[in-house]
């Protein structure tokens, strides 16, 4: 098993011993570790002599406390899933040890934040923009690698990262999906076996989106419209949103002239999926 420190000044003493020798790969997450989790990690130790996996579900940025609560926490398999997949070091503090005092100060996200998830997560990505510059500070990595299966968070990510000179270098990965196109998610595991079939709708959608993209459509309304009709139109489905958006500012366009993002949040029962894909005309 990779050593686990619960402590900042147990990583930071550990952490110490390597820097300066070796490349330094930072991976954040909230542990229930999938293959979409284990492609960070097999990025990382590509570009990387070290690399480091924080397991934290982050309180400050849930705005649901349901949605906490029920967050899965699998800390022993999640120490399996590192050892298996040769990480070095595992970081996994309790909440008091990351925030010991109620935060006073915390990274606030303009413009970015204000659509798809931003606009009904209230708070969110300032919790998220908080919690990753802390993890920054602490692990002081040369690289961190984020998914692309989360847009809105990767290109905050990076903003954060010019906006407030942060030294480590941001790595996008690519969405790693089940065999239907389902994007891998800890929160798949809710799902009942109806519900896991009908939650592809998701990326049925976008993948319409994109045909008719392919197709030469530009109109964000007709591109829109024709993604909409791919989720059937059952109570277990609810579509909360599904936008198209330049891939770097994340605002919402009428036409589609750059690269954007088409983005989605399908409600399946009581669990809140997202996904996306990028376009590059
Ligand atoms: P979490 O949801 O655990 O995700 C951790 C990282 O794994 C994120 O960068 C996310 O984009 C990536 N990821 C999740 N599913 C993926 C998939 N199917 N394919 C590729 N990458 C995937 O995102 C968070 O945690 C938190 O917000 C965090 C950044 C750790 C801050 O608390």
């Amino acid at each position: 098993m990779p050593p686990v420190s619960e402590r900042v000044a147990d990583l930071r003493g550990r952490l110490a011993e390597q820097r300066g020798s070796v490349v330094l790969g930072l991976v954040p997450t909230m542990g229930a570790l999938h293959a979409g989790h284990g492609r960070l990690i097999e990025y990382a130790k590509r570009d990387c002599g070290f690399v480091v996996v924080t397991i934290f579900v982050n309180p400050l940025q849930f705005d649901r406390p349901e949605d906490l609560d029920r967050y899965p926490r699998t800390l022993a398999e999640d120490l399996r899933f590192c050892d298996r997949a040769g990480v070095d070091l595992v970081f996994a503090p309790t909440p008091d040890e990351m925030y010991p005092t109620a935060p006073a100060c915390r990274v606030h996200v303009q413009k970015l934040a204000d659509h798809l998830c931003g606009r009904y997560r209230p708070g969110h990505f300032d919790g998220v923009a908080t919690v990753v510059t802390k993890l920054f500070n602490i692990v002081e990595a040369d690289r961190a690698y984020f998914g692309e299966k989360d847009a809105q968070q990767l290109a905050i990510i990076r903003r954060l990262s010019r906006d407030l000179n942060i030294s480590t270098t941001i790595v996008g990965v690519p969405t790693v999906r089940e065999p239907d196109g389902l994007a891998l998610s800890s929160r798949n595991q809710h799902l009942s076996a109806a519900e896991r079939t009908l939650a592809v709708a998701l990326y049925q959608a976008l993948c319409e989106a994109h045909g008719q993209l392919m197709a030469g459509v530009r109109d964000v309304g007709l591109i829109k419209e024709a993604a909409g009709s791919r989720i059937p139109g059952v109570p277990e489905l609810r579509l909360e949103y599904l936008e198209i958006v330049d891939s770097e500012e994340m605002q919402p366009v009428d036409e589609v002239k750059g690269p954007v993002c088409v983005a989605g949040a399908l409600w399946v029962g009581t669990t809140r999926l997202i996904d996306n894909i990028q376009w590059n005309p």
